[in-house]
């Protein structure tokens, strides 16, 4: 008998926690939900006995690891896993998931949603501006990145990516031009959106120096990671460049000083958004779900990201 646990500070929809937990009582496995907790020890405590964890952007430390000695398995539901403690994890023999691409739709969505926010103005009653004719840069060209350039085409926008990692032919099959320098994407781009994860090379590494090629009156678009961006160098560009524009899933750790300042040229949720759909949930929970069954049924590590 398996212990299945889903901790999600952030719930899934109750239609997605559903359909998991009929997953896994199908399996024959007892599964519990640990939702909204509010400390660490909660966390440290529901992870006792079990076998298996699902997760969403919570912490998986070293800590909750040790506090987890029979844990086989993480699932972390969505795409970016840097909040968990995969050295800790690989050491204790625990393999790491994830389900790309499940929940991308909605964060491509939320990408539009924040773009239009802002081009009309944070719907303050002034007139704004629209998307079409404008050109829109994609930095990561993976799931969401493609996403987002499907639907900036639809909206008429003028579509280029930089992604190191894909090859130019397939980025053009799907109409964008692809860009060969990261610097000449940010030269381009009126509507800069971020799609990559936050990984030692990418942390910080959007700068003052690539944000300042960026047009007159560019908005740059972050539902990547708050931790991709230099903020030092934010808080610079604000100052220096009154024409540029900030939106974001998520505040960044200078919101204060930002609010303080450039009132109107920004927006942060208050809380990541970008997956928050009852699609979204069921899709990345559902894989999450079925991919630990087969794991525990027929040792498939399919999406394991700490081999
Ligand atoms: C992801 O990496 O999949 C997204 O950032 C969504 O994160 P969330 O599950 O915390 O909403």
């Amino acid at each position: 008998m398996k212990n299945i646990l889903i901790a999600t500070e952030k719930p899934f929809a109750p239609v997605a926690a559903e359909q998991m937990t009929d997953i896994f009582k199908e399996a024959g496995f007892t599964v519990s939900l640990l939702e909204k907790y509010t400390s660490g020890d909660e966390l440290l405590s529901a992870v006792e006995n079990v076998h298996a964890l699902i997760v969403r952007s919570d912490k998986i430390t070293s800590e909750v690891i040790s506090a987890a000695p029979h844990l086989d398995i993480i699932v972390r539901a969505g795409a970016g896993y840097d909040n968990i403690d995969l050295v800790a994890a690989s050491s204790k023999n625990i393999v790491v998931m994830n389900t790309p691409g499940q929940n991308s739709n909605a964060v491509a969505e939320l990408a539009f949603g924040l773009m239009i926010y802002m081009a009309r103005g944070l719907f303050s009653g002034k007139p704004g501006t629209e998307l079409r004719g404008k050109t829109l840069g994609i930095l990561a060209y993976g799931h969401v990145g493609s996403m987002v350039a499907a639907i900036g085409k639809g909206f008429g926008m003028e579509v280029y990516a930089y992604d190191p990692f894909i090859p130019d032919g397939q980025i053009k099959q799907d109409g964008v031009i692809p860009v060969a320098a990261m610097e000449g994407l940010f030269d381009k781009s009126q509507y800069l959106s971020l799609h990559i994860p936050a990984t030692d090379e990418t942390r910080k590494s959007i700068n003052f120096t690539l944000l300042n090629r960026l047009p007159q009156g560019a908005t740059l678009v972050n539902t990547a990671r708050k931790e991709v961006i230099d903020e030092d160098g934010l808080l610079k560009m604000f100052e220096e460049r009154e024409d540029f524009r900030y939106v974001s899933d998520i505040a960044p750790d200078c919101a204060p000083a930002i609010a303080e300042k450039y009132s109107g040229r920004f927006y942060f949720t208050p809380k990541k958004m970008g997956a928050q759909t009852a699609e979204a949930n069921i899709n990345a929970g559902v894989a999450a779900a079925r991919q630990i069954v087969n794991f525990f049924n027929n040792g498939d590590t399919t999406f394991q990201v700490n081999k």
